[in-house]
């Protein structure tokens, strides 16, 4: 007899399922004591390069929390310090020499995962060997646009200015870079689907900062390169874009089967553009893990009501947990997600 498809994997391509799956955007960090004490003997580099404990920390938050989908413990930026890029932590990622000039760009070397990322894709192999049956390990790179930003400018940044300034003084220099960023993600995600993960996710982060010309110019054509390089590995593909209520319009196309949503929006409404054909990710504010029990299950609830009792939800947060969040919080919205979704308190 054939394995049941995992519950997350099902709602990821639109199917009917026995309650709406929840995982959580970087579950496994500093929010856990037990990440916090490896934290204090390895630097964030050894810990990323170090398959035996990248595992470890992977799977530190399904042993807590009863979650839907494990994501790989790694960096958007730790690929590209494979091709070449001179990377550090600081605990934001910063380029030692930001990426400015054609010359820069064209040193780059073209990704060869095995060669190049060899301890993400062991770490994928032991996470596959040791996580539950039914909890599907996503892999994840960074969308080309969102790499980009931190190339261009060095460091994190509120508005990245540097960056989207060399999106219109150098226009062709942004797009030879984005072909490449592009081209290594697809390389990179596909040997995480060969290595053994049950979907990819590519995190477009700063998306949101453009305006919709320039989103599709510079930060869709490259997702778009990534994605349909993808179609064959036979594995769902999520697309996160933060802050991108303004551009969702311009996904339709976009060869995704999941789209994730930050909170600015109810998911209805991101339903309503999005039309029928993907699968919604999201979308509590990170913040709402702060609130007292029950007006966190109010929270959650209003999140279950909007996604309606329509197939194609998975539970998340809009963005990233906080270090500050309380791990009892997580829990409570965990049981809160499943218990409520399964009652059909959510169904039409
Ligand atoms: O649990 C998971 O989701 C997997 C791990 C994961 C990390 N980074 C670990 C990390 C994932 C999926 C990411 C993605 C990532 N990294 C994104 C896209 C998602 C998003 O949040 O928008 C971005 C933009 C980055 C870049 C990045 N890396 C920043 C801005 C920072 C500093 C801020 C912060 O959260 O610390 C990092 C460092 C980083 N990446 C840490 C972790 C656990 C902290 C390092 C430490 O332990 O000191």
């Amino acid at each position: 007899m054939s394995e049941p498809t995992a519950v997350f994997l099902a709602a990821c391509r639109r199917q009917v399922v026995p309650y709406t799956p929840i995982w959580i955007m970087r579950q496994a960090g500093r929010y856990l004591p037990e990440y916090r004490q490896i934290r204090a003997r390895v630097s964030f580099e050894a810990l990323t390069r170090t398959p035996e404990l990248a595992a470890e920390v992977t799977l530190q938050p399904l042993r807590r929390f009863p979650l839907d989908a494990a994501i790989l413990f790694s960096d958007i930026m730790t690929p590209l310090a494979g091709m070449g890029v001179d990377l550090t932590f600081e605990p934001g990622p910063v380029i030692g020499q930001p990426i400015r000039t054609d010359a820069a760009i064209d040193a780059l070397r073209p990704l060869v995962p095995h060669r190049d990322v060899p301890f993400v894709l062991e770490t994928v192999r032991r996470v596959r060997a040791e996580a539950p049956r039914h909890v599907p390990l996503i892999g994840f790179a960074g969308g080309p646009f969102t790499l980009l930003c931190y190339l261009v400018s060095g460091r994190p940044s509120k508005e990245f200015e540097t960056a989207r300034a060399f999106l219109y003084a150098s226009p062709g220099s942004a797009e030879r870079l984005l072909d490449r960023l592009a081209d290594a993600m697809a390389a990179y995600l596909g040997a995480q689907a060969q290595a053994g993960a049950q979907a990819l996710m590519l995190f477009e982060s700063w998306g949101g900062l453009l305006a919709p010309p320039e989103f599709e110019r510079f930060a869709l054509r490259g997702a778009m390169r990534t994605l349909a390089a993808l179609r064959n590995h036979g594995v769902p593909l999520i697309y996160y874009l933060n802050q991108g209520t303004a551009l969702l319009d311009r996904l339709a196309n976009l060869p995704a089967d999941v789209i994730g949503v930050d909170w600015r929006a109810p998911l209805g409404a991101v339903r309503r553009v999005l039309g029928a054909q993907q699968a919604v990710q999201g979308n509590l504010d990170p913040a709402a893990l702060f609130a007292p029990a029950d007006e966190l299950a109010r929270q959650a609830g209003r999140v279950l009501q909007e996604a309606g009792g329509a197939p194609g939800h998975i539970f998340n947060l809009g963005h990233g947990i906080w270090p500050q969040t309380d791990p009892d919080a997580v829990a409570r919205l965990v049981d809160i997600v499943h218990e409520r979704s399964s009652r059909g308190d959510n169904r039409l």
